[in-house]
């Protein structure tokens, strides 16, 4: 997979040259490429920001170097034959909330630009330029305004790379991943222990000592009810109820949890504590 990175403040993306990502690019899996947006600017100051037009507070991004940017990365993609189209990443608070599903989708794609802005974001036409032409996704990483896209992007990229084939370790260790889809899906992981089977006077689970899969898999999946009810409830309140069994109703009843006159499912007790 190809990634793109255009911001005024390259170093900040540093941490893409550590760890999984890092060890990601030394195999050859991924190919990042950091740019300068300045790079793309023909004046002294190597301005990128200008007054918004109607007023207020702070600076818009100007949309010439953000083209020029774009057209040189597409262009450096497109020579020859192949005719690799990027999708456009647009990090803003405004953006879809980035959820586990577009990380999947992402993960499926050959080609990946981001366009992190800073200040109050950028002019409005570079977005409708490039979404004539190109996948182009406003993506938000939650509720809550950062100073700028970097993070946002290094947030997505660790995201997107860890599900790549052949990145992270062992494939298996995605299938349980809280919002992945499948078996656990809309469920909240649970706890996870390993040794010593003794430490500070606390022990762990006799279940996850049994050696009975059966058993070990039926009790992590109570506790991820446990864990979700508590800290997503919105989780299990969308849910449709046919995902679950008998077991699950058992469990979710001694959380407090019960059937609505819609059948799905909400709180029905006082909560219980954890
Ligand atoms: N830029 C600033 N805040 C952001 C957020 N929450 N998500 C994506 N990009 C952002």
């Amino acid at each position: 997979m190809r990634l793109d990175v255009v911001t005024i403040f390259p170093e900040y993306l540093e941490p893409l040259n550590v760890s999984l990502v890092g060890k990601a690019r030394a195999r050859g899996q991924l190919d990042v490429r950091v740019h300068d947006l300045r790079e793309w600017t023909h004046d002294k100051h190597n301005t990128v920001d200008d007054t918004p037009y109607g007023g207020g507070p702070g600076m818009v991004m100007k949309p010439e170097p953000w083209g020029e940017a774009l057209d040189a990365i597409i262009e450096s993609g497109t020579s020859g034959t192949e005719d690799a189209r990027p999708t456009i990443v647009v990090p803003t608070p405004s953006g879809e909330p980035f959820t586990q599903e577009i990380a999947v989708e992402l993960a499926e794609k050959p080609w990946l630009v981001f366009t992190p802005a800073r200040y109050e974001g950028i002019d409005r036409r570079v977005i409708e330029e490039y979404g004539d032409h190109y996948d182009v996704r406003e993506l938000s990483i939650g509720d809550y305004v950062l100073a700028g896209g970097e993070a946002p992007v290094l947030v997505m990229v660790e995201a997107v790379a860890r599900l790549l084939p052949g990145v992270l370790g062992n494939a298996e260790s995605h299938r349980d991943d809280s919002f992945a889809p499948g078996a656990m899906a809309d469920l909240l992981e649970g706890p996870v222990y390993t040794k010593p089977p003794e430490w500070r006077g606390r022990g762990i689970p006799d279940v996850l000592l049994s050696g009975h899969h059966g058993k070990i898999a039926r009790w992590r999946r109570d506790e991820a009810f446990r864990r979700t009810t508590a800290n997503r409830p919105d989780l299990i309140e969308r849910t449709d109820p046919a995902a679950f069994d008998k077991k699950d109703r058992e469990m979710l009843s001694i959380l407090g949890w019960g059937p609505g006159e819609d059948g799905r499912f909400g709180r029905v007790a006082p909560d219980v504590e954890e």
